[in-house]
């Protein structure tokens, strides 16, 4: 039996541009996917006593398929983590399951299981960066970039795009999330905006700039300029609007949690989900949020990746 979790992440910056090879920065959160694993002698997978529905458990069963799994498995799991929402749910699904099935193997190694998440959900979504599935993976805070630096840890690379994933070392951050509510599936979204991408220049330009913002917000975090890393929240908020990634209330949400907060933005793919704010005040910021229609979760970063408990 093998039985291992893995976290939830957030975006601080650059999500939706880091699909198009533009770096990006996340951090793991205190909220996990647990799953447990057994091979069987029954005819068939049951998950938490039911027989697994390939349909509805996607992410597990292309995980299966990658591995040539085709032993029954016995299956549970619990989560902490909402899905749909921009928190790396689906990335902490294929991570567990895939550390489990790795485990089964035998062969567990941080940096396949990574690689293999990432293929598992690009497959699932029709598209996708590695940002949530490595952050999952390694826990801590993850920079991508497209060139190689400090604190390397692996590569991935799909149709022409690379991308160098590196783990830094930042300041603890006082975030509080706030939930809309708005159900937003990641592969819906990413794929509006590919076609966006596709045919507009403007829509580059903004991508491009985004890219240079995550610079400068990366530095700003390793400097511990908290009002600077606000500032440009804010500022990737406005691009990520102009993209066609925010949604009325996530602005609402936003609007509220930026008078007690250093900045605020959308994290993860928008669309509805969940918007994030960096704060030294997080119950005030709570209160703000939920006083503008929305849930709010004060946040904790964890620098456990992918565990075997
Ligand atoms: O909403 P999430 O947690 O699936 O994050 C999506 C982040 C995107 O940049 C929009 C897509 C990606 O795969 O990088």
């Amino acid at each position: 039996m093998v039985r291992c979790s893995a976290p939830g992440k957030i975006i601080l910056f650059g999500e939706h541009a880091v699909v198009y090879g533009e770096p990006a920065v996340a951090i793991a959160i205190d909220k996990r996917f647990r799953c447990e694993m057994s091979f069987t002698h029954g005819d068939v997978t049951t998950i938490n006593g039911m027989v697994f529905d390939p349909e509805k458990q996607n992410y597990l069963d292309r995980a299966m398929v990658k591995l040539g799994i085709d032993e029954s498995l016995e299956i549970y799991t619990s989560t902490e983590l909402m899905s749909g929402a921009g928190i790396g749910s689906s990335a902490a699904v294929t991570v567990a399951s895939l550390g489990c099935l790795f485990g089964l193997k035998g062969d567990v190694d941080k940096g396949t299981i990574a690689k293999t998440a990432f293929e598992v959900e690009y497959e699932v979504q029709g598209g996708a960066s590695p940002i949530d599935t490595s952050t999952s993976t390694q826990g801590g805070c993850v920079v991508i970039s497209s060139s190689k630096g400090p604190g390397y840890l692996w590569g991935v690379s799909k149709r022409g795009t690379t991308w160098n994933i590196h783990e830094s070392d930042i300041p603890k951050l006082k975030l509080v999330l706030g939930n809309t509510g708005v159900h937003s599936p990641t592969g819906k979204l990413v794929g509006k905006i590919r076609q966006f991408y596709k045919r507009s220049d403007y829509a580059k330009d903004i991508v491009q700039e985004m890219g240079v913002l995550v610079q400068k917000g990366h530095q700003a975090l390793k400097d511990e300029d908290l009002e600077g890393v606000g500032r440009l929240m804010d500022q990737n908020q406005r691009l990520l609007s102009c993209l066609g990634a925010s949604h009325p209330k996530l602005d609402a949400l936003i609007d509220a949690a930026r008078e007690h907060s250093y900045g605020a933005k959308l994290t993860g793919v928008g669309g509805g989900g969940v918007m994030i704010a960096l704060t030294d005040e997080p119950e005030e910021t709570s209160k703000a949020i939920e006083g503008a229609g929305g849930k709010a979760y004060i946040l904790s970063s964890t620098k456990r990746g992918l565990s075997f408990e």
